[in-house]
């Protein structure tokens, strides 16, 4: 089949499995330049087939050697339809590790459940004993629960009405967009879907299993951002279940300071995954910031925010954290002169400046190649087997 992108506003439905490879290549390239650090030796990486969790696994794999165990929600190919990019990411992620030696596997399925819990539990006893380091890399629409119950998560403000420029992704204007507040259901059900309960619950079944290694180390996933965007982000629905998350981190260390268990959460830079291009009015910071953090010579990627979380962050096995115990790779996102530049972009721009004052083209390319599309190397004319 000849595999071309078709693109429905923030999502691609298709995915080109070379390119994906290739991605899974570049990726793992860039860890081998860093070099090898006596980092963790077996991990399991909960959400580990595209954006942050992907980097992590390779980061792990290729940076200190270790064997991982990839649990992601992905759709195989049918004879139609391509299967979903990280189920590429995954299948090329393993073939490379393997042939490099390293063991990799991987369990596709819901991280909710029961279910798939046991599953990896299963696997870590029969194939590594017990595991150093579990990374929460999940980003969900919805939590299915037990007893049947649907958590869906929304990006709502939870006060009042939101209304800010908005870069509209199909013709390149900019309008200006609403978000509106959430129920306190709808609240309840983010936090459910994307706090740390389940985080908890997973160490908690791994702890009980007695796979956690003594001193293990865990570290979940989360955003800041800055004061832009604190209405729909960290004041909004999704920032309520980070704060959750946040606060699981310490619960997680007082429960399981017995067994040395260390809980972080890093807090790391926005950039274009599947997950972060659904939120309203954020993608027009990002294409702004990528433009100001590329000129100052300080963009990074998934890989490249993960590669700094290993090597710096993280060296020697001591975290380097802020007053609130939070690892901070948003520092550089953060700094008080690449905001001050993203603020008077923002308040410039509109329909007729935007090619001239953001990354529209990073965006996009970042977009298309986290589908396996854009890639020089390959040639998207060929048919490929999917
Ligand atoms: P992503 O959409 O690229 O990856 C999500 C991963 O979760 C995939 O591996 C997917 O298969 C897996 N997944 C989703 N539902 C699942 C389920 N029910 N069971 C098993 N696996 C499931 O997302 P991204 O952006 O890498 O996000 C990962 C974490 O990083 C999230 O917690 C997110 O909030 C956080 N983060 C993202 C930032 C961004 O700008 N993209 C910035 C800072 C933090």
């Amino acid at each position: 089949m000849i595999v071309e992108p078709k693109v429905r506003g923030f999502i691609c439905t298709t995915a080109h499995p070379l390119g994906c490879k290739e991605n899974v290549k570049l990726q793992i390239e860039y860890i081998k330049k860093q070099g090898i650090i006596n980092g963790p030796k077996k991990v399991l990486i909960i959400g580990a087939s595209t954006g942050y969790g992907l980097a992590s696994r390779i980061a792990a794999a290729y940076g200190s050697g270790a064997s991982t165990i990839g649990v992601m929600y992905e759709k195989e190919a049918t004879e139609k339809r391509t299967a979903t990019p990280g189920w590429y990411n995954t299948q090329a992620f393993e073939e490379y590790a393997i042939k490099d030696g390293l063991y990799a596997t991987s369990i596709n399925g819901d991280a909710f459940s029961r279910d798939v819990k046991e599953q990896v539990i299963t696997r870590v006893k029969e194939d590594l004993g017990k595991v150093d380091m579990v990374i929460y890399s999940l980003a969900a629409p919805r939590r299915t629960m037990e007893d049947g119950t649907v958590y869906q998560s929304v990006l709502k403000t939870t006060e009042d009405n939101y209304t800010n420029k908005s870069w509209n992704l199909r013709d390149n204007t900019i309008s200006e967009a609403t978000v509106i507040p959430a129920t306190e259901d709808e609240v309840n059900a983010t936090v459910k879907v994307m706090g740390g309960e389940d985080w908890m619950d997973w160490i908690k079944a791994l702890s009980d299993a007695d796979v956690l290694e003594q001193g293990a180390v865990t570290i979940a996933y989360s955003y800041i951002g800055p004061k832009l965007t604190y209405p729909i982000y960290y004041n909004g629905t999704i920032g309520m279940a980070k704060k959750h998350l946040h606060e699981s981190a310490e619960r997680l260390n007082q429960t399981f300071a017995n067994k040395g268990i260390k809980a972080y959460v890093s807090v790391n830079k926005a950039l274009v995954t599947q997950a972060s291009s659904a939120i309203p009015i954020v993608p027009l910071y990002f294409a702004i910031l990528y433009k100001v953090m590329k000129e100052k010579g300080i963009h990074e990627g998934c890989i490249e925010q993960i590669g700094r979380l290993f090597h710096e962050k993280l060296a020697n096995g001591i975290a380097q954290v802020d007053e609130h115990n939070l690892i901070r790779l948003d520092d550089y996102e953060l700094k008080e002169d690449i905001q001050k530049e993203v603020f008077e972009i923002w308040d410039r721009i509109n329909s007729d400046n935007i090619l001239e004052l953001a990354d529209i083209k990073g965006y996009w390319d970042d977009f298309y190649r986290m589908f396996g599309f854009g890639f020089d190397q390959i040639d998207y004319t060929q048919d490929v087997e999917i």
